[in-house]
């Protein structure tokens, strides 16, 4: 599969079968985090895989009640783990990075025949209690990882030229 193949045909995926993820997909698609560029090559990132029923019931809770979390055989927790680093940009380095791990996981995963679904809405205070993050860590996202059990949803993207510009902005 080419990248813009993964890109194209990925969507989220929030039903899961119980199949267990095979341990060399995992390897794979953590490998794709740990290839991942980021600002200064800092890699200040903490990726916490969660198999464990309890805990992932747990993580749903956390998650608004998003219960299709906990259906899926693993959910992955990405972690910046030095927030304070500031680019020169003024934007924090730690959400871009981590953020750009999380989606070379994601497609690597899509490529694997898994489905994820990238997850924001989710109590962090709470998240970091039931997995013992320490305070200084931030948790920026978290997806599930399993077999999908539903049909891939439409996508809905706004038109190019509502996104972009020439030159100057308009
Ligand atoms: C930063 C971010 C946070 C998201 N948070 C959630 C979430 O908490 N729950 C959820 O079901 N989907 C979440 N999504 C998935 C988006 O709703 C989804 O990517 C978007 O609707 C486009 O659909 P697609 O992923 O199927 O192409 C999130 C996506 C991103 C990129």
């Amino acid at each position: 599969m080419d990248v813009f193949t993964a890109i194209s045909q990925r969507s989220s995926v929030r039903a899961y079968k119980a199949t267990d993820v095979e341990e060399d997909k995992l390897k794979k698609i953590l490998e794709a985090a740990r290839l991942s560029p980021s600002a200064s090559n800092r890699q200040e990132w903490k990726f916490i895989v969660v198999k464990d029923k309890e805990t992932k019931e747990k993580l749903a809770k956390a998650a608004f009640g998003q219960s299709f979390i906990a259906e899926a055989p693993i959910v992955i927790v990405a972690c910046g783990t030095e927030p304070k680093a500031m680019m020169g940009c003024g934007q924090p380095a730690y959400t871009v990075n981590v953020s750009i791990a999380c989606a070379f996981m994601i497609l690597q995963a899509y490529e694997l025949g898994l489905g994820t679904c990238w997850m924001g809405a989710f109590k962090e205070g709470e998240t970091k209690k039931i997995l013992n993050v320490p305070e200084h860590v931030r948790v920026v996202a978290m997806t599930p990882l399993g077999y999908s059990n539903e049909p891939p949803s439409e996508k809905s993207r706004k038109s190019m030229n509502q996104i972009v510009c020439y030159e100057k902005y308009e």
